[in-house]
């Protein structure tokens, strides 16, 4: 049987898209790569991995619908099944929502419904939490509010700093993404 085949979305350095793709036994295929910045760094690795990428401006187009109807033509040109979000800035619109139902999902920085939107790792350290972690979540309309698939908690420690702590949060991150997404995939293949 082919392997299903997924895109990363990621518009900063890529460390969770370099994860994803490092893994040997996902159970998927990282067979695309979409970046809506120009200069981020995420984009030379996904060239280092020969993974084919479209990259975009979202201000080329005159609307959030506009660039999703050209994202979702390249999507099903490339036979891909389902959208992992890691790092991807963008809000996602109804157009991408309703072309892939179920299969968006999404890696945030924080236990949510804490700490929501940008710089997750930022308010907890602010708001002097005991605890954080990650959490891989579907997506929805919201900013990271679509029911919640697996989550890990990260401690916050005495002397950590912000950059300390992020650091802690990315080593859960690159091991909670891949290992919830087979999960995920082995269970409704198998349903
Ligand atoms: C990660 O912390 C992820 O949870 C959040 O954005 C960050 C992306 O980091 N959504 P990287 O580009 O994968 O290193």
């Amino acid at each position: 049987m082919s392997k299903i085949r997924a895109a990363v979305f990621a518009s900063g350095t890529g460390s969770n898209f370099e994860a994803l793709v490092e893994r040997d036994d996902l159970v998927c295929e990282i067979a695309f790569f979409v970046c809506d910045q120009p200069d981020a760094k995420v984009i030379e690795k996904a060239s280092n991995y020969g993974i084919e990428a479209f990259v975009f401006w979202a201000k080329d187009f005159s609307s959030k619908e506009a660039y999703e109807q050209l994202l979702i033509e390249k999507l099903r040109e490339k036979e891909i099944d389902w959208i992992f979000l890691a790092g991807y800035m963008r809000i996602v619109g109804h157009a991408l929502l309703r072309a892939f139902e179920g299969k968006i999902i999404n890696i945030h920085p924080s236990l949510l419904p804490d700490f929501p939107g940008k710089d997750a790792i930022g308010q907890a350290y602010e708001a002097n939490v005991r605890e954080t972690g990650v959490t891989i979540h579907f997506v929805d309309e919201g900013i990271d509010t679509g029911p919640i698939i697996a989550q890990e908690t990260v401690p916050v420690y005495e002397d950590d700093t912000k950059e300390t702590l992020k650091q802690r949060i990315q080593v859960v991150e690159h091991q909670l993404y891949p290992k919830t997404i087979n999960q995920l995939l082995k269970k409704i293949t198998s349903s």
